[in-house]
């Protein structure tokens, strides 16, 4: 249906009058654009607003959701459709809403989730196929993923895997580990990815091979998939058809509060206006000043929007290259290079080549569907991917204003500095001259960052070399790199030396020297990794002395040989299409198909996540008179606070209040569990980020800039930042924990070896797709107040808002319908916020919402504890394990927080898996200036473990053993203790291990590796098995304990309520299976509505894995009761059906509500006496895992990884795998890429996607194994099932010690052997110096002391 909305203030004609600005023409004010079908004309649109606000606050199409706000995760991704007139062909794009201005979308057709497809409507086959195939978890990715895909499927309906591998580049997830996602989707795919699917094909097939009778290997049956259509696509609006053939010339003008946006309607027009407005900027994909404005607090008066314009987007091919238009955006640059590459003799597509290497890695689609070329070396970043290559092959650029025109070439005279080059203010960039290759040159670029994909480079580098015909005598010689200064750099000095001389082992070492010589960098350089910076500028150079000596090879020059165990070195090191394998074991013959537990059932919300339908706290409607809040942080990690001036902020529009300290009305003390921290501070900030205050006002722009308008003055103390730092100055919170059994002393004589180490574990950002959000809603009576937030603790956000409200906690409800993602950081960080925007709401008796910027949540919320641990091992030649001393030192940030217990965890993980009979461990809380740490999937046991697996595999390495040898041989047995004096029973240790072994074809990969390493010098592959053995329960006993609440209504449908809550685990969908088995009704007939404090009272926070086990036990509990009250009246009417039971038993006036209550037995341990039971039981696992690294790079590829899971009898196997995967792939995250940075000062360098890289699509294992331990009941949870959220996270370090593995290998190569310290995470940047060699030695480190550097590991 189509129709028209139409708004703006004033009313007017036809919205054309003659043009102000440049006194020609005509200009309109009129925007008019199409959002799923429907026209809308806006007057005068806001130039500052993006299409995503619109759509979320103006059209309230709240499917489309806000994850970053700077294009970094996807999850805004809709489809922006043109028709190109000239051309006669319509474009569709993926692009991301957050950046796309709305001023922008001038007769262009905007397509969401919610205008293809609705659970009341009918799928479309993308959201139906994602949520059966148990793709969505949290859901806040979901729709941003089906976007990207549906974008995909309207410009090729059968893609191949690899394109859609391609289109979610731009896409992340946090929860699923992305491998449904990609199953699912690949059945819209023409190739399926190299997979069988099933069908079994030459050497059998990899899901049945191995696989038992009685288990299954399918968790989606593909034939109940709706197929796709391409001819039942919505069509592009015809009337957008004609205004498109019409209207491409005219000028618009926007003008808003602080900036006007004028699409100028021709080049002429163009150039006039930027002449008047030599200061405006020019925006096309607004991919850089989208993020100025917004994270830079940059303000453009005036914007100029070419992107229309014919010359700018013009593709012209001339005798020697291409021309192309500035503003043609990337995505299209790199379709005219494809069929150009196709279609040109070889010789001279070299430079198309390398721009499309380095397309390739360029953001992800979205991102690259928008940027255009033009705005790339505008930007003139110094780790731009283009740049390089267009300085390295002589690129010319065609500069115009209004008096003329000119031609430059890309040298290294063009840029002048840090974001500066030579084009004046009056000019602009109109077109870019990209030349064909010459027959005898040679043309590489290289991009290394931190993850392969949608990442900004660390070193980006393009080289070119031509040679004089038929020989190797290098004739001319360009190297250019990204990231070792403050703009692209030319290595002028090297090339000038290296010119004339032959393409040989000597010219490298000269290259290599001089090379080290030029590209320095200080060691206090902004980004940090100096010596790894360094490192890559040589080793790059060698891929490419390489790779052009093979090239020469070919042409039959003749040319040095390079032994063939160097080729290695310039292989393509991209992933491979993964393929994948579930299995578990079947339900029993005869369990009822009524029955579902045991069975794969999609997550409840799936589908409504699929379609943007499910409601998440900031998609709540706005109250008519609500306002919003934004936070006044500290700047500094430690301060006493002089002065606050808001008059600034109060001049603001649209400000309606501050909030400090003096407007808490009861407690401003407040914390997890001691309240040694402040809601506002008080004087005093103790780390950046610290919440001083709030601006209240009418929308959150008004609220954000407002806020950003009070000055703070401080008076700086002495910051403590990192661990070394706090145990140097002895700053601990107490007290600190000891564990220790057997006899130390006697161990360590006892052992023939004993050996010291130490690591650092870096920490770890949550990365919920969700940030925080709290609504505070005042009832108006007795001090009542309703909040909506998501937090996975809604009765400890109650407490601590009433206390700080200083009501009773009976005046607080706190309701929570779903999050997008918690793990651990949704626990105890979420109340201050939910209490700042109490204070606020309290304050004004007015709603009160705020929802954090992805930067404010990273720099506020805390995240997983940076651990360092000592070392002493006592072990026998033998390999055991006699005698263990371990230290642990948290960073536990500005106030205690949970990390008590959490250390206490840690300690209690200490040997992992492993039978140590002497053993003590210590754990020491370290006070420091950085916010607050909490609680993080694990929960302190992955770091515990993690040095556990250290020691271990040093210990194999001073016995020159195999790891895996002795991991086995140290491994539990069944009845042993633990240092805790638990007793282990039931253990499945053996089991998993064994089986890992075989299905991951352990002893024929090993022999492989060995076999690969020796034949090659520059790629080196590892292996490790690693077990796991997490003990489930809360380690404060009083926390075990859940209730449930259960109305029966007399048409026989059922509302169930228990005190977890849902972020995607799957934990109601669970519940649901729970209570239909024990009322024996189908799952459709029960609802879960949300988590709620007036339901269920005094919940436990849903956390430590253990929430189905205990709600799954109180809502047993409470069905329970129900069918023993409807009991007779079955007994009366056996066939009857259920409702004629409910109906009987209320006319009998029988209660039909039943509240249900859990507490697991026989907990209580005391560290004192180091005696009672800590955990109810274990959960255990092993995973396999094999990598290959680029030593010369440090990049690696995760190449298979297979894991056992003993989950006990799974009550949902597509839950549960999903919870395996997805813990897994956070845990990969942590152990190999995700890095925060602080500065020196404490202050958090990373606050986004762009500069925190969580795990993407193409980081997941080539081939991925995942199998539920079969026969494994556990008699102690419910339906004989274990806990699975935590427990498989820490098996990704199979993944660090492959590496490690690697890594040795490499270093054997330089003559080095035994152990070696790796911290965590095993980061390109540690891969590469770990893998000490020829290059390596000559970019030696500056002394630590005599710099500051850019960042500190905390
Ligand atoms: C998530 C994300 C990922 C990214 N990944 C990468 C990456 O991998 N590699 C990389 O190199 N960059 C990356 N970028 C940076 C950015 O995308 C590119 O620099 C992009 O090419 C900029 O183009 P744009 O059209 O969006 O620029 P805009 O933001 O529209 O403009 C950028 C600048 O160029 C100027 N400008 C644009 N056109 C002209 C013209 N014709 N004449 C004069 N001045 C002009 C503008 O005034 C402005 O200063 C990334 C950015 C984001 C947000
Ligand atoms: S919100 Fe737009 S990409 Fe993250
Ligand atoms: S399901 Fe993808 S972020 Fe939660």
């Amino acid at each position: 249906m189509e129709g028209t909305q139409q708004t703006g203030s004033a009313m007017h004609t036809n919205g054309t009058t003659a043009d102000p600005e440049t006194g020609s023409g005509s200009r309109s004010d009129e925007l008019i654009f199409f959002v799923n079908g429907k026209k809308i004309v806006e007057k005068n649109p806001d130039p500052e607003m993006t299409l995503l606000t619109y759509l979320r606050r103006q059209l309230a199409l709240t499917g489309t959701k806000l994850g970053c706000a700077e294009g970094g995760c996807g999850a805004c991704t809709v489809m922006v459709s043109r028709y190109q007139a000239p051309a006669r062909r319509l474009l569709h794009h993926a692009v991301n809403a957050c950046l796309a201005p709305l001023c922008s979308l001038h007769l262009v057709a905007v397509t969401t989730v919610e205008g293809i497809g609705s659970v009341a409507r009918k799928l479309h086959p993308v959201q139906e196929r994602i949520s059966l195939a148990h793709g969505s978890q949290c859901g806040f990715c979901t729709p941003g993923i089906v976007m990207s895909m549906y974008a995909l499927l309207r410009n090729n309906a059968t893609p191949k895997m690899a394109d859609v591998e391609e289109a979610f580049q731009g896409n992340l997830c946090r929860c699923t580990g992305y491998r449904p996602i990609l199953d699912g989707f690949r059945t819209m795919t023409k190739d399926g990815g190299g997979c069988c699917g099933g069908r079994g094909r030459g050497q059998g097939c990899c899901m049945t091979n191995g696989k038992e009778a009685d288990e299954v290997s399918t968790l989606f049956n593909a034939s109940d998939f709706t197929p796709f259509d391409p001819t039942q696509e919505v069509i592009f609006p015809p009337e957008l058809m004609a205004l498109s053939k019409g209207q491409r010339s005219q000028t618009l003008c926007f003008r808003g509060d602080r900036t006007t946006w004028i699409q100028p309607g021709n080049l002429d027009q163009f150039l006039e206006l930027k002449w008047k407005h030599p200061d405006s900027k020019v925006v096309v994909g607004n991919t850089e000043v989208g993020i100025e404005v917004k994270f830079k607090n940059m303000v453009y008066p005036v914007i100029l929007a070419p992107a229309f314009i014919p010359e700018l987007n013009a593709v012209t091919h001339t005798d020697d290259g291409i021309e192309f238009g500035a503003a043609c955006t990337l995505s299209h640059m790199g379709a005219v290079l494809r069929k150009e590459v196709e279609t040109l003799p070889q010789h001279q597509t070299q430079v198309y080549l390398a721009i499309l290497e380095q397309l390739h890695w360029f953001a992800g689609a979205q991102i690259r569907n928008v940027a255009a070329i033009g705005g790339n070396i505008m930007t003139a970043s110094p780790i731009s991917d283009l740049n390089p290559v267009f300085m390295a092959t002589g690129c010319r650029l065609t500069l115009m204003d209004k008096e003329g025109c000119r031609v430059v070439r890309m040298d290294d005279g063009f840029f002048t500095g840090y974001r500066k080059t030579i084009v004046r203010p009056q000019e602009v960039l109109v077109s870019v001259h990209v030349p064909h290759s010459k027959r005898t040159q040679f043309v590489s670029a290289f991009k290394l960052s931190r993850r392969r994909e949608d990442d900004i480079s660390i070193v980006t580098a393009a080289m070119s070399v031509t040679f004089s015909p038929q020989t190797n005598v290098v004739e001319e010689l360009m190297l250019s790199y990204g990231g070792m200064a403050a703009s692209t750099q030319l290595a002028t000095e090297t090339a000038k030396r290296l010119r004339g001389r032959s393409w040989g082992e000597e010219l490298l070492q000269d290259a290599c020297s001089s090379l080290a010589e030029e590209m320095t960098l200080d060691p206090s350089a902004p980004g940090g990794m100096v010596t790894y910076r360094r490192t890559l500028a040589l080793s790059l150079f060698y891929k490419f002395y390489l790779t052009v000596l093979q090239k020469l090879r070919l042409q039959g020059v003749s040319v040095e040989e390079a032994g063939p165990e160097c080729q290695s070195a310039i292989q393509e090191f991209r992933p491979e299409t993964a393929s994948s394998v579930q299995l578990y074991q079947a339900v029993p013959e005869g369990q009822s198909q009524d029955d579902v537990v045991g069975r794969p059932m999609m997550h409840l919300s799936a589908m409504k996540q699929a379609t943007g339908e499910a409601v998440y706290c900031d998609d709540m409607p706005l109250y008519e008179n609500e306002l919003y809040l934004a936070l006044i942080t500290s700047s500094k990690a430690h301060a006493t606070i002089r002065s606050v001036d808001v008059s600034e902020a109060e001049r603001c529009p649209g400000f309606v209040c501050c909030v400090f300290a003096e407007d808490v009305p009861g407690s401003n003390a407040t914390g997890a569990i001691v309240h040694d921290e402040t809601v506002l501070a008080d004087g005093k900030v103790t780390c950046v980020g610290h919440i001083i205050g709030a601006v209240v006002a009418d929308t959150q722009l008004h609220a954000q800039r407002a806020a950003k308008a009070v000055r703070v003055q401080y008076e700086e103390l002495q910051p403590i930042v990192t661990i070394q730092e706090a145990i140097a100055a002895q700053s601990f919170y107490h007290p600190i924990r000891t564990i220790q059994k057997g006899n130390m002393e006697a161990g360590f004589k006892q052992a023939d070896h004993i050996l010291e180490g130490e690591m650092h574990i870096g920490g770890q950002e949550h990365f919920y797709l969700e940030t925080n959000v709290t609504l505070a809603v005042p009832r108006g009576e007795d001090g009542e107040m309703e909040l909506f937030v998501s937090t996975q603790a809604p009765t400890k956000t109650q407490a601590v808002v009433a206390e700080v409200l200083d009501v009773p906690v009976n005046r607080v409800v706190v309701r929570v319908k779903r999050m997008g993602g918690g793990f651990g950081g949704k626990e105890s960080r979420t109340t201050i916020l939910s209490s700042v925007v109490a204070v606020a709401a309290n304050k004004l008796k007015r709603p009160v919402r705020c929802m954090l910027d992805r930067d404010e949540d990273m720099l506020i919320t805390g995240g997983r504890h940076p651990f360092y641990g000592t070392y002493k091992v006592g072990f026998l030649s033998s390999g055991k394990v006699v005698a263990l001393d371990v230290s642990y030192y948290s960073n536990v940030g500005n106030s205690l927080d949970l990390s008590l217990s959490i250390m206490e965890r840690a300690l209690f993980h200490m040997e992992n898996s492993y039978s140590v009979a002497n053993v003590r461990g210590r754990g020491f809380l370290c006070r420091t200036n950085l916010p607050s740490n909490t609680a993080f999937r694990g929960f302190g046991g992955p770091q515990g473990m993690m040095i556990a697996e250290s020691w271990m595999t040093d210990v194999a390495q001073t016995l020159g053993r195999s790891t895996e040898e002795v991991r086995r041989l140290n491994l539990y047995q069944e009845g042993e203790l633990t240092p805790y004096n638990q007793v282990l029973d039931r253990l499945t240790l053996d089991r998993c291990w064994d089986e890992c072994l075989s299905r991951s074809g352990y002893e024929q990969r090993r022999a492989a590796i060995d076999l690969h390493n020796r034949q090659n010098r520059w790629t080196k592959r590892g292996l490790a098995v690693v077990p796991t053995k997490f003990g489930i329960s809360f380690t404060a006993t009083f926390l075990n304990q859940a209730g449930a609440l259960v109305h029966i209504y007399t048409d026989g449908s059922v509302l169930l309520t228990h005190g977890g809550t849902e972020m995607g685990q799957g934990l109601h969908t669970k519940m649901v299976q729970v209570a239909s088995r024990v009322l024996g009704i189908p799952c459709s007939k029960i609802h879960i509505s949300e988590t709620s404090t007036n339901t269920v009272p005094n919940t436990s926070p849903t956390a430590a894995s253990a929430s189905s086990d205990l709600n799954g036990a109180a809502v047993q509990n409470a069905c329970a009761v129900l069918v023993k009250r409807l009991e007779p009246y079955r007994t009366r009417n056996p066939t009857g059906s259920w409702e004629d039971w409910v109906k009987a038993a209320y006319f009998d006036r029988v209660n039909l509500s039943a509240n249900g209550f859990f507490k697991t037995p026989d907990l209580g341990y005391d560290f004192n006496s180091n005696s009672g039971r800590v955990f109810n039981y274990f959960t255990n696992g092993v995973a396999c895992s094999e990598v290959e690294i680029d030593c010369l790079t440090g990049a690696h590829k995760n190449l298979s990884t297979t894991i056992v899971m003993d989950v006990g009898h799974s009550l949902n196997p597509a839950i549960d795998i999903g919870q395996v995967e997805g813990a897994f792939m956070q845990g990969l995250g942590l152990f190999t890429l995700e890095e925060l940075q602080y500065s020196p000062e404490g202050v958090l360098l990373t606050r986004g996607p762009g500069s925190y890289k969580i795990p993407a699509f193409g980081d997941i294992p080539t081939q991925l194994t995942v199998s539920l331990l079969r026969d494994a009941p556990n008699d102690k949870a419910i339906f004989a099932s274990k806990a699975v959220g935590e427990p498989p996270l820490f098996l990704a370090s199979s993944v660090f010690f492959a590496i490690k593995d690697a890594i040795s290998a490499a270093r054997a190569e330089s003559g080095l052997s035994g152990p070696f310290r790796l911290d965590s995470p095993a980061s390109t940047e540690r891969i590469r110096i770990a893998c000490s060699d020829r290059f390596t030695k000559l970019c030696p480190p500056a002394e630590a002391g005599t710099f500051r550097p850019w960042s500190v590991q905390v």
